[in-house]
């Protein structure tokens, strides 16, 4: 039987374009809010025994576009799919995968929880802020990098390049990605300030990367910070080109604004979070991540 795909509010032109990939359309659902910002969902398609995959990215407003999901998947699963499968492009919360300070909670694992609790027979992400966070759940999980798809603008460049970590926990993932393009790598230390959200204390760079074009890779750009913090120190060391490469466009505030006027000469994010026109700038280049996703759901239903 032919699959399903229904998507949520937050980012409804990726899941067309995901749709499209597969040469369908995204089934009719009915999302509402009532004066008092509660959620209704009522899916208007036939599920019963259909493979039905919902996709939402969970950004920003993170808690309304979960909640959103999850009521999806409560519609979907009283209808009786064959199987249900979360599509997250973007699985917010994910920062917070480990306690860092006695007395916090996990909200990661919360977050599977939910998922897990609603019914959900399969989870497809991308670029998770930390692999642990495939241990919090019990059903499969799988994680594409976001990454890949910038594979093809490194090589065009035919430049002298270094790949670039911005702290330690993203070492594994620069390190991925520096050995598919057989680049060397180096290493940014990067000391945040636990009291104070989004604050860097320190950074220093570790490695050769002086007359070179570097290449910062991360999962995220929030605020903005820790791209522009690491571009100025590595131009201090004499890199001459600076390019930030990161999977998910969070931006919030003036992210925008701090990335346009920073020494970062280029930033290459993908479409995993719909940016709105405002937030566009002329260093900003967006490649889709539509096929990638595609690909993964259609060898699904094969
Ligand atoms: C942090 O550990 C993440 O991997 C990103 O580096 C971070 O989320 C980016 O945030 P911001 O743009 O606010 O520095």
């Amino acid at each position: 039987m032919k699959p399903i795909i229904f998507a949520g509010n937050s980012n409804p032109e990726l899941a067309r374009n995901i749709a499209s990939h597969l040469e369908m359309e995204l089934g009719h659902v009915e999302i509402i809010r009532f004066a008092d910002s509660e959620c209704r969902v009522r899916v208007e398609e036939d599920v019963e025994e259909k493979d039905v995959f919902i996709i939402q990215s969970l950004s920003n407003p993170v808690d309304e576009f979960l909640m959103e999901f999850l009521l999806m998947g409560d519609a979907v699963k009283r209808g009786e799919p064959r199987r249900m499968i979360a599509v997250l492009p973007y699985h917010g919360y994910a920062r917070q995968d480990r306690i860092h300070r006695p007395g916090e909670c996990l909200s990661a694992q919360v977050v599977a929880k939910l998922i897990e609790t609603v019914g959900f027979d399969k989870l497809i992400t991308v670029e998770l802020h930390s692999e642990s966070i495939v241990g919090f759940f019990k059903i499969p999980v799988i994680h594409l990098s976001g990454l890949t798809v910038f594979y093809d603008l490194v090589k065009k460049l035919n430049e002298d390049v270094v790949i670039i970590t911005p702290d330690a926990g993203a070492l594994k993932r620069a390190q991925r990605f520096a050995e598919s393009l057989d680049l060397p790598l180096a290493l940014i230390e990067k000391k945040r300030d636990l009291d104070h959200p989004h604050k860097i204390l320190n950074m220093r760079v570790v490695g050769e990367v002086k007359d070179k074009t570097a290449i910062i890779v991360d999962d995220a750009i929030v605020t903005g910070g820790t791209l522009m913090n690491a571009a100025y120190k590595l131009k201090e060391k004499g890199v001459r080109k600076v390019i930030a490469a990161a999977t998910h466009a969070d931006f919030v505030g003036g992210a925008d604004k701090i990335l346009q006027d920073s020494p970062i000469d280029g930033i290459w994010v993908t479409d995993t979070i719909d940016i709105p026109q405002v937030k566009y700038f002329s260093k900003l280049n967006v490649s889709s991540i539509a096929t990638l996703i595609a690909s993964e759901m259609k060898k699904m239903v094969k």
